[in-house]
């Protein structure tokens, strides 16, 4: 296992499968800390010791999908549904750029009510607004005819996790009409319309074996994503997945490290679901290779709607409020908030 660390920029499928089988049926403590002290050292030839931070709006958690895993799935009955308007969105934008933050990242489900039409408008006004900021969107699959009006409009990244790049997987984790295949198609789309793409997984989801992995590396390296979102599968209650094991901190922090390896120069979050299995989760996702951090600034009382899985932390350390004591716990482990857009080296 050690020596295939040295090689992963090269590694075929099998040697892939090889690589995470092993892990498996060790998980050896030593190897993790070897692999996750290489991936800070390429990190910080790139990056320092900077972390780019990102102000999170979840602005809708309506969603036409029915994905297994996540509490938003239109079948949820539980869910408070909320969406928020145009005018409590710039106030969020506002008060993030108070706080310092110069990207926004605009996740929500794909609700319907948000057509095209109405995302534009109101990331043109984003734009207009904040001409020194970066917007970010993470809103699904769509048209490329969306994708490209949005990029017009202004925003400039696009977070869309493929979830796994096994297709046998995929239809494991999602009841059609979704497709692993159509998924794949988007983010090709959105990179060639010229966003700064980004693709991810959940670690440990149900059905995930060594063969997902090494098909989710290998596919990672061929779309070349300029950022990766990556955290570990937690079950929420009221899904049909209510019952499976959650992703351990060990396999998350093992996949972080191995990203960085084999990507050297790609934005990798510490997740908020990394931070909500473990108390020094992100802490530990950013000595492993990890460079950004993305607090939570979505006004207080829809917070507690957005729950893709169970007891996701939002009020603590990962709130845009508690920046200072980010700051903190960043220096700590000898790392520095940056304020600044953080945009991927691959475009500048
Ligand atoms: N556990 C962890 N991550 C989840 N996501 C959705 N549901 C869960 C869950 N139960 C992730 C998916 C999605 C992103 C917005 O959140 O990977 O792409």
């Amino acid at each position: 296992l050690i020596c295939r660390l040295e090689t992963v920029r090269e590694l075929s499928p099998d040697q892939w499968i090889d690589l995470f089988g092993q892990w498996q049926a060790e998980r050896d403590p030593s190897i993790l800390a070897l692999i996750c002290e290489r991936a800070r050292l390429t990190k910080e030839k790139i990056f320092g010791n900077k972390v780019y931070i990102r102000g999170l709006i979840e602005f809708t958690n309506y969603c036409r999908n029915d994905c297994y895993y996540c509490g938003l799935r239109k079948s949820n009955r539980e869910t408070d549904r909320y969406r928020l308007d145009e005018s409590t969105i710039l106030s969020c934008c506002e008060k993030g750029y108070e706080l310092g933050f110069r990207t926004f990242v605009l996740q929500g489900g794909e609700d319907p009510f948000f057509t095209a039409d109405r995302l534009r408008e109101l990331i043109r006004q984003i734009r207009q607004r904040y001409p020194d900021c970066a917007i970010t969107l993470a809103v699904g699959e769509h048209d490329r005819s969306a994708y490209q009006s949005w990029f017009d409009a202004g925003a400039d990244r696009y977070l869309l996790r493929h979830e796994t790049a096994n297709e046998n997987h995929y239809r494991r984790l999602h009841p059609e009409p979704l497709s692993g295949q159509n998924r794949r198609e988007c983010l090709f789309h959105l990179k060639e319309i010229g966003y700064q793409t980004g693709c991810g997984i959940m670690v440990g989801s149900p059905g995930q074996t060594a063969e997902c992995l090494a098909d989710d590396m290998v596919f990672m390296k061929t779309l070349n994503p300029h950022m990766v979102g990556i955290g570990p599968f937690i079950p929420q209650h009221a899904t049909p997945f209510a019952g499976e094991s959650p992703g351990t901190l060990e396999d998350t922090l093992f996949l972080l490290a191995l990203v960085r390896l084999m990507l050297p120069a790609v934005l990798l979050p510490a997740t908020t679901a990394l931070g909500t299995i473990h108390p020094e989760g992100r802490e530990l996702g950013i000595l492993g290779g990890a460079n950004v951090v993305m607090p939570n600034l979505s006004p207080l009382n829809v917070r507690k709607k957005y729950l893709l899985y169970d007891n996701k932390i939002c009020t603590g350390d990962e709130a845009a409020e508690a920046l200072s004591s980010l700051k903190k716990k960043m220096s700590a482990i000898g790392c520095e908030i940056v304020m600044g857009r953080g945009d991927s080296p691959l475009v500048i």
